[in-house]
């Protein structure tokens, strides 16, 4: 696992998404494993900007998500795939069609799961997932458990997912309590994996996450066993390690 230091947020998005940039250029149809969540707006802003220079080329990219609120319609402006369709989609040239999230609006929790196994094999998987860090260690919306789930499956988020969460919404009761998720061997299937993380509230779970034990009661700890991690945090959220 590399841990690349930044100074702040601004220096952590910027350098994410020079790696994220450096993908799609050395192959520029590969897929990306993208994430929602307030860390990565600034590196999809970066992309947004170089891409606008003209640096940067979406038109042959795949991108699969993490997860998705079940429940939610793409036009709900809290579903992942509004936020990035306005954060990123919206503004490059990825072909739409070949931008996949879980379906929110599947009822059938099974059909949903395996519909989005078929997408990111049939994609290929990842060749660079990008993930954000949740306060209590999950991973797309992979929750403290008894085990890492392998594959798409259907969660119950935990209270203080739900709360965390609860800043985007109108009011508690309208933050969705389940979501279609990427499970963690699906995650760790991916060539190459970056990690964002900003800020002091994040550091106790840096340190747990990335120099604790290995257990599903943290998910993102599954990282340590990947052998291609990157890990880019500002100085905030690595001040509990050395
Ligand atoms: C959300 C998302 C995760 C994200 C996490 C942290 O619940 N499902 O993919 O990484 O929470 O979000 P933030 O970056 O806003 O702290």
């Amino acid at each position: 696992m590399k841990i690349i230091s930044a100074k702040d947020y601004d220096d952590m998005s910027r350098k994410a998404a020079n790696i994220i940039a450096s993908q799609v250029i050395m192959k520029p149809d590969c897929v990306l494993g993208l994430a929602t969540g307030s860390t990565p707006v600034g590196t999809y802003a970066r992309l947004v900007e170089w891409y606008e220079r003209g640096d940067l080329d979406f038109s042959n990219v795949t991108t699969v998500n993490l997860d998705e609120y079940k429940g939610l319609t793409k036009e709900n402006d809290q579903s992942y795939f509004y936020f990035m369709n306005k954060h990123l989609f919206s503004k490059v040239n990825v072909k739409p069609e070949r931008t996949f999230l879980p379906d929110g609006t599947e009822p059938d929790s099974e059909k949903a799961c395996s519909d989005y196994n078929r997408i990111i094999a049939e994609a290929g998987g990842a060749d660079l997932q990008l993930l954000g860090l949740g306060h209590n260690g999950h991973i797309g919306f992979n929750e403290p458990a008894d085990v890492f789930e392998a594959k798409t499956h259907c969660v119950d988020l935990t209270e203080s997912t739900i709360k965390a969460n609860q800043r985007f919404f109108a009011s508690i009761d309208e933050v969705p309590r389940q979501a279609y998720t990427m499970g963690v061997g699906t995650i760790m299937k991916a060539k190459r994996i970056l990690v964002v993380v900003s800020g002091e509230d994040k550091a106790k779970i840096v340190k747990e996450a990335f120099f604790g034990p290995i257990t599903p009661r943290v998910p993102a700890s599954a990282l340590q066993l990947h052998g291609n991690v990157t890990v880019v945090a500002d100085e905030a959220a690595l001040s509990l390690v050395k």
